[in-house]
């Protein structure tokens, strides 16, 4: 009989083994560009977090602390946003992969890391409402009976199939055909980014050939052990999903996340000024003469004066928003943004400065890089 499951320090220490993780952070991000021209798109903030740490804080939530990283061109900017992982309680290999060759080829230069236990497979650009923990304890309860998987998925209907791996199951709900972004998609069920393996993966990731975007894909990984009579368990998600890639799913993943938030002003409230509905003020950060409408997150050391800052806004450290109107919109940190009507929708970079020197009203959406100037007339 199997023990009970027991997270312990160094991974989820199973009956059978440690379940790692492997979080996959390369990847060059071309639909955020011109912000991942200097910023990996997985250290993007959304609700004033870097993506890629919510994915960590997951693993580590569902108890697994030995965790691998792929990283590609942005290393070194991830290795130091993430160190070795202390702090977040958890122990960071790093793996390198040099070309973006596809999630299965991940898997297939973390062997030596992975060795054979089993591990999520967690896309760093994918946020989740739902905990990995019944996941991943459905996955290793399994193990020991008679149907035990080798791999498990998750699932979610999605409006745009064309753009994910697609599942078809049978009446019994069994994974039958798993196609990479169809042409003609055969359901709408969307293959989440977060995977569970067991060691068998890696006779899939080894034997399948590159796609036509020339990728090892992960989805056509599964489908081999479709193929080769391995059980693939799949589960529906319940809760939302975003593959934050782009603008919008990125200001929809932060006006999610930002609904979680609780109040909390360490800063400093002029009289002057009115915080209404769940606001995080951090330290140092200064609110003169204005209006806080929630939620919404300031960072620490940030001035807002003389503006009115709405619904869904996450604004870095360090910026300064005076005279401007601000709402559903993600500031990073150290801009400036200055006498504008309204921005809305936006993403601005860090040490970017938006900045209106003639009075005409009008109103923004931008999506602005890192260093970057706007002068608006
Ligand atoms: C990848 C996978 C795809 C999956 C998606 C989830 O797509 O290849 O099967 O549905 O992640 O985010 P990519 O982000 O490489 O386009």
């Amino acid at each position: 009989m199997p023990g009970p499951l027991l997270p312990l320090n160094d991974g989820y220490e199973l009956a059978f083994g440690t379940v790692k993780a492997l979080i996959l952070a390369g990847g060059a991000g071309t639909r955020l560009r011109p912000i991942t021209h200097t910023r990996a798109k997985q250290l993007v903030p959304v609700a004033n977090k870097p993506i890629l740490f919510y994915g960590i804080e997951a693993m580590v939530d569902a108890g697994i602390t030995e965790i691998g990283v792929i990283v590609g061109d942005t290393r070194e900017e991830v290795m130091e946003a993430l160190g070795d992982g202390a702090q977040f309680g958890a122990a960071i290999t790093y793996v390198t992969q040099d070309e973006p060759l596809g999630l299965a080829h991940c898997v297939l230069i973390a062997k030596d890391f992975l060795g054979d236990d089993d591990f999520v497979m967690y896309l760093g650009d994918n946020l989740l409402e739902q905990d990995l923990t019944a996941f991943t304890a459905a996955f290793e309860r399994e193990r020991s009976g008679t149907t035990a998987p080798d791999a498990q998925i998750l699932l979610k209907q999605v409006p745009d199939p064309h753009r994910f791996g697609i599942a078809t199951l049978d009446s019994e709900g069994s994974v039958v055909k798993l196609i990479e972004k169809p042409v003609e998609p055969p359901s709408d069920l969307a293959l989440v980014g977060v995977y569970l393996f067991n060691s068998t993966i890696h006779d899939a990731v080894a034997a399948i050939e590159p796609s036509p975007r020339g990728e090892l894909e992960i989805t056509d990984a599964i489908q081999w052990l479709v193929d080769h009579g391995r059980r693939v368990r799949c589960e529906l998600l319940t809760g939302w999903w975003i593959d934050t890639g782009k603008l919008t799913p990125l200001l929809e993943a932060n006006r999610l996340l930002l609904e979680r938030i609780d109040t909390q002003i360490d800063g400093d409230v002029d009289e002057s000024s009115v915080i209404d509905g769940r606001v995080h003020i951090a330290g140092g950060a200064r609110i003169i003469n204005s209006t806080i409408r929630g939620p919404v997150s300031v960072g620490p050391d940030t001035e807002i004066r003389d503006a009115f800052i709405g619904p869904f806004s996450a604004i870095g450290a360090r910026c300064s928003v005076t005279s401007s109107e601000v709402e559903h919109s993600v500031i990073m940190d150290n801009s400036i943004i200055s006498d504008i009507p309204r921005l809305e929708g936006s993403l601005i970079g860090s040490h970017a400065k938006v900045i209106r020197t003639a009075r005409k009203p009008r109103s923004l959406q931008l999506m602005v890089g890192d260093h970057c100037q706007i002068d608006v007339e």
